[in-house]
C-alpha cells in the first residue's frame, strides 16, 4: 500500500513514526509524499494536553469521512492516545481500522496485513514487539538522527500523562545502543540526539553495562555519563545531543562530560515547569527553585557558552499571581534562550486532574503570553550577545524561507543563515561570524574553512 504518516507530539513520537515507517517499507509498503496519494493513512498522536488529542480526533474524523470518496482507504492510529485510549477509542472514531499503542510499533506491519483481509477495529495495547529490532528501524536518514536510549517514564510528575502511556523506564544495553551509532556513523550520520523523557535517568532503572565493559577512560561511573563519552569518542561522529533533561540529572560528572568531550553540544533543553517552589512541589518535580538555579549555574560556571531552552506550565491549580511572578523571576535569572509556554491542562487519572483546575482560562491566557513577551525581549538580548562571534554551524541546506541563502544549527541549537561557499556541504560544520540577531535566528557570514 501507498501509506503517509502524520506526527503530532515530541521528539520521541518523531523517531517512532521514522521506526513505523521503516517497518512497513520492509512488509512491502511504499512512503508517499501527499495525502490525497496514500491509500493507508496513519496518525500518530500526543496526549499531553487535550488540545494535542483533539487535532489528531479531528484529523482521524476527516479521514474516515473521506472514505466515503475512497472506501478502500485504510486509516490507523498509533502512540499515546491510542495507549491511553485504549478500546475506547472506536467510540471517538467510528470506522478506525486500528489502533496501536507505544510500545508496540512492530505490530503495525501484521495489523495492515489483518486489514487487507478484511478485519477492522483492532487494537494492540501490550509491549511484545518492543525488540531492539523495531527500536533501531529506520529509514534513509540525513546526516542528523534521533537515537531512544531509554523508553518510558518513572517520575510521575502531578500533572502528566507520559508514564501512564510511555510505560515504565526501560534503559537500552549501552553495547546495543553504541553499535548502532556507529553503524549510523559509518552510513553518513554527522549529529545524534539520544532520547528519552528524562533522559539523564538512563541506567538507574535496570543495569546497562556489563561486569565485562572496559572501565571509563574519563574515570565516569555514572551510567549516563559513560555513555556519553562513549558515543562522543565515535570517529566521524560530530555532533552529540540529548534531551530532555532534569536538573536531578545535572550532576558534576555529566557537567565534565559536557565540559570536556568535545562532540557534546553546549546546549540543553531542561523544563522547569515553574519557579515557585509550592507549586514545584505540588507538581512533584522532585527539586526547588534554588536546585534548578544551581544546576544552570554549575553548566554555566563550567560553559559560559551553554544554551538553555525550557518548558513552562502556566495556570496550574492554585497558582497565585505570586507564583506567577516567581516563575517569571526564575526565567530572567536562568536567562533561557528559548522557552516554551503551556497552559495547564488537566489529563484524566492524573494525580492533578483530582484537584480543581481554578485559574481561569483568561488567566491563563494572559500569563501565557506575558511570559511568551519576556522571552522574545530575552531571546534578542541572548542572541545579540553571539554578534561578533564566530559560531560552529552543522549545515543543512537551503533555507526554508530564502533558497539563495543556507542555513544550519548551532551548538546552541540556533538557526543560523549565511550564505553558501564552495565545499560547504549539508552534513559538514561550516564556522560563520555573526552579523545580525533575530529572536529565533542568527545571520552571519561564512568564513572560509
Ligand atoms: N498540561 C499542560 N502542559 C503539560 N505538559 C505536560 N503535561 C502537561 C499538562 N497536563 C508540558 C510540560 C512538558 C511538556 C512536554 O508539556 O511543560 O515539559
Ligand atoms: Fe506527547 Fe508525551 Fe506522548 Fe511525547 S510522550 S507524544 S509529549 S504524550
Amino acid at each position: 500500500m501507498r501509506f503517509i504518516l502524520h506526527t503530532y507530539g515530541c521528539q520521541m513520537n518523531v523517531r517512532d513514526s521514522e521506526a513505523a515507517a521503516a517497518l512497513l517499507e520492509a512488509a512491502g509498503h511504499t512512503p508517499v509524499q501527499r495525502e490525497d496519494d496514500a491509500d493507508l493513512v496513519i496518525v500518530n498522536s500526543c496526549s499531553v494536553r487535550a488540545k494535542a488529542e483533539d487535532k489528531a480526533l479531528g484529523k482521524l474524523g476527516l479521514l474516515c469521512a473521506s472514505r466515503r470518496d475512497r472506501p478502500e482507504r485504510m486509516v490507523g492510529l498509533m502512540g499515546c492516545m491510542a495507549q491511553r485510549l485504549g478500546p475506547e477509542i472506536f467510540k471517538h472514531v467510528p470506522g478506525l481500522d486500528f489502533a496501536v499503542g507505544t510500545r508496540c510499533a512492530g505490530a503495525i506491519p501484521r495489523l495492515v496485513a489483518r486489514v487487507l483481509a478484511g478485519e477492522t477495529g483492532l487494537l494492540e495495547v501490550s509491549d511484545l514487539d518492543e525488540t531492539p529490532d523495531v527500536i533501531k528501524a529506520r529509514t534513509d536518514t540525513g546526516f542528523s538522527v534521533f537515537v531512544t536510549i531509554l523508553l518510558g517514564c518513572d517520575r510521575r510528575c502531578a500533572y502528566c500523562i507520559v508514564p501512564d502511556v510511555r510505560g515504565s523506564e526501560y534503559s537500552r544495553p549501552a553495547r546495543e545502543i553504541v553499535a548502532e551509532i556507529r553503524a549510523l556513523v559509518r552510513n553518513g550520520v554527522r549529529e545524534v540526539t539520544l532520547l528519552g523523557q528524562s533522559v539523564m535517568n538512563y541506567g538507574r532503572a535496570n543495569s546497562v553495562w556489563e561486569a565485562s565493559d572496559a572501565p571509563s577512560p574519563g574515570g565516569f561511573t555514572e551510567p549516563f555519563a559513560r555513555l556519553l563519552e562513549a558515543v562522543a569518542t565515535i570517529p566521524g561522529l560530530l555532533r552529540l545531543r540529548f534531551t530532555s533533561g532534569h536538573p536531578s540529572g545535572v550532576t558534576d560528572q555529566l557537567v565534565r562530560a559536557c565540559a570536556t568531550l568535545p562532540a557534546i553540544c553546549h546546549h540543553l533543553h531542561l523544563p522547569v515547569q515553574s519557579g515557585s517552589d509550592s507549586i514545584l512541589a505540588r507538581m512533584r518535580r522532585g527539586y526547588s527553585r534554588a536546585d534548578y538555579l544551581d544546576a544552570v549555574r554549575r553548566l554555566r560556571t563550567a560553559m559560559p557558552d551553554f544554551a538553555l531552552t525550557t518548558d513552562v506550565i502556566v495556570g496550574f491549580p492554585g497558582e497565585t499571581s505570586d507564583d506567577f511572578e516567581a516563575t517569571r523571576s526564575l526565567m530572567n535569572e536562568a536567562d533561557f534562550d528559548n522557552a516554551f509556554i503551556f497552559k495547564y491542562s488537566p489529563r484524566p487519572g492524573t494525580p492533578a486532574a483530582a484537584w480543581e483546575d481554578d485559574v481561569s482560562e483568561a488567566e491563563k491566557m494572559r500569563r501565557n503570553q506575558i511570559l511568551l513577551k519576556d522571552q522574545d525581549v530575552r531571546g534578542v538580548a541572548t542572541n545579540s550577545r553571539l554578534v561578533g562571534t564566530v559560531q560552529e554551524v552543522l549545515v543543512e541546506g537551503p533555507s526554508l524561507r530564502n533558497a539563495a541563502r543556507w542555513s544550519g544549527r548551532s551548538p546552541g541549537n540556533k538557526i543560523v543563515i549565511f550564505d553558501p561557499r564552495p565545499g560547504l556541504d549539508p552534513g559538514t560544520l561550516a564556522r560563520v561570524r555573526i552579523t545580525r540577531a533575530a529572536p529565533q535566528t542568527l545571520y552571519g557570514e561564512a568564513l572560509s574553512c
